[in-house]
Order: C-alpha cells, then structure tokens, then sequence
C-alpha cells in the first residue's frame, strides 16, 4: 500500500501572519488525518517561520524550487543545501508554472531533480499537458517526454525515491478539475510507464493528482487506484481546505 501525500503548494501567496494563521488551524485538525503524509511548500523567505512553527509536529515542509548550482555567483537563486539548512524534506521541481513562466525545459528540471535528489531532498517533479495538448491527443506523449527527460537523467531507481505530480496545465488553478477517471488514466499510463522500466518501482512511487483538487472533489479524485495524494495550490490556503483533503485521502 503506497501512503497517500498531500502536499500544499503555496506559491507566492502568504505574509508571516497569514502563515502562522494557516498552520495553527492545519496542527490543531490534524489529529483527525490519520493514514495521509502531509506536507507544505511555502516561499523560500518564510521557510524558517514554517520551520519553526512545524517543529515536533508530523507535517513535512519543503521548497517549491530549487537551483542546479551548488553556491556561488547565481543572485536570486536558492541551493539544495540552503534547503536543508532548514530542515526542508521535499522541494517542487518543474511545476508548470516554472516552465511556462520561467522557461525551464526538461533537461533543466531533470536536472534539477538530480541535484535535489543527490541532496537527500524528496523531489515532487511536476509533469503534465496544456490544454492545447491534451486536444490535440498528445497528453500521454507529453507526459512520456517529461518523465523520460529525468529518467535518464538520474535513472529509474531514483525516480523511484521521489514523488510524481501529474497536473494537467488546464486544471491549474483554472477551478477545472480533472474526471477521476481522466486523472486516473493518466495516473495509470505513467506508472504503466515506469513499470517498463521497474515494476517494484512502479508499486512504489506516489502519484499525486495537482490541479483544482479541493474539499469538494479530494475524495473522489482520492478513491482511483492509482492517484495517491494531491498537490494542492489554492486550496491549500485555507486550513479548513487543506484539512479537508488530506483527511480524505486517509
Ligand atoms: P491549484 O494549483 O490547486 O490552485 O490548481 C495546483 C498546483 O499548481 O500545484
């Protein structure tokens, strides 16, 4: 049985206040999550708020990106080992919105899955198709292309230490959610995907759904065979929301 991960994405949303907000009312409903890992993602400059307000608590925190380089003369930019230096577990890499608006292609984020891997950090690697793509049938080549660009990067064992995110672009804050049974075909076609490679692999690895999951249709999206958590932006937002979902999924 994989454990289901819910994972918030806050991405650039917040202040010190709202997050102290946020995580008091998520630590006071948690005793009612029982079988769900449940983690946070949150700006890099709040990351020791969220750190120290997490302390001694079960909820994981991490980063929603990170750089390929080690240290060195790259401004703006956040290493593995800045990570970790806070205690960060998971970091986000190749949301959609990184592609999209910062142009990073596969080999960058295969890349950057290789770097937050040899880190000891948990990758979410986010992969997924825009809307013009799942209508021009090629949902599954485009999902296929992005996997592959980080398999053969760091190889399939260590796919298999991360966590997979399948978002389709169109569903990203759009409040469409995928069917479950169009997210669960997907789901299916990737760990199909990874099973050609590793079947132990395959059994193993959490596929989160990302993309308008919320209170409303976590439990649906939740209950398909191969969807295992969810990577929730907006509704990641509101404790209650966020409560909700990871209670859902267990
Ligand atoms: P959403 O975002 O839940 O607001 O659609 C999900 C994501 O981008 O990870």
């Amino acid at each position: 049985m994989r454990k289901p991960i819910i994972a918030g994405n806050w991405k650039m949303n917040g202040s010190r206040s709202d997050i102290k907000t946020l995580l008091d009312g998520i630590k006071a409903g948690m005793g009612d999550v029982n079988a769900a890992e449940v983690a946070v993602c949150a700006p890099y400059i709040y990351i020791p708020d969220v750190a120290e307000q997490l302390n001694g608590t079960a909820i994981g925190f991490g980063g929603q990106n990170l750089s390929t380089e080690a240290k060195g003369a790259f401004t703006g930019e956040i290493s593995a080992s800045m990570l970790l230096d806070f205690s960060c577990k998971y970091v986000i890499v190749g949301h959609s919105e990184r592609r999209t608006l910062y142009g990073e292609d596969d080999t960058l984020v295969a890349k950057k899955y290789a770097v937050a891997h040899a880190a000891g950090l948990v990758p979410i690697l986010c992969i997924g198709e825009t809307l013009e793509e799942r209508e021009g049938g090629v949902t599954e080549e485009v999902c296929a292309r992005q996997l592959k660009a980080v398999i053969d990067e760091v190889g399939i064992g260590k796919v298999g230490d991360g966590v997979i995110a399948y978002e389709p672009v169109w569903a990203i804050g759009t409040g469409k959610t995928a069917t479950p049974q169009q997210a669960q075909d997907v789901h299916a076609f990737i760990r199909g995907m990874l099973a050609e490679h590793d079947q132990g692999v395959a059994d193993k690895v959490r596929i989160q759904y990302g993309g308008s999951m919320n209170a409303g249709n976590a439990k649906e999206l939740l209950a398909m065979a191969d969807i295992d958590g969810g990577l929730i932006g907006g509704a990641s937002l509101k404790a209650e929301d966020f409560l909700a979902i990871c209670t859902a999924a267990g």
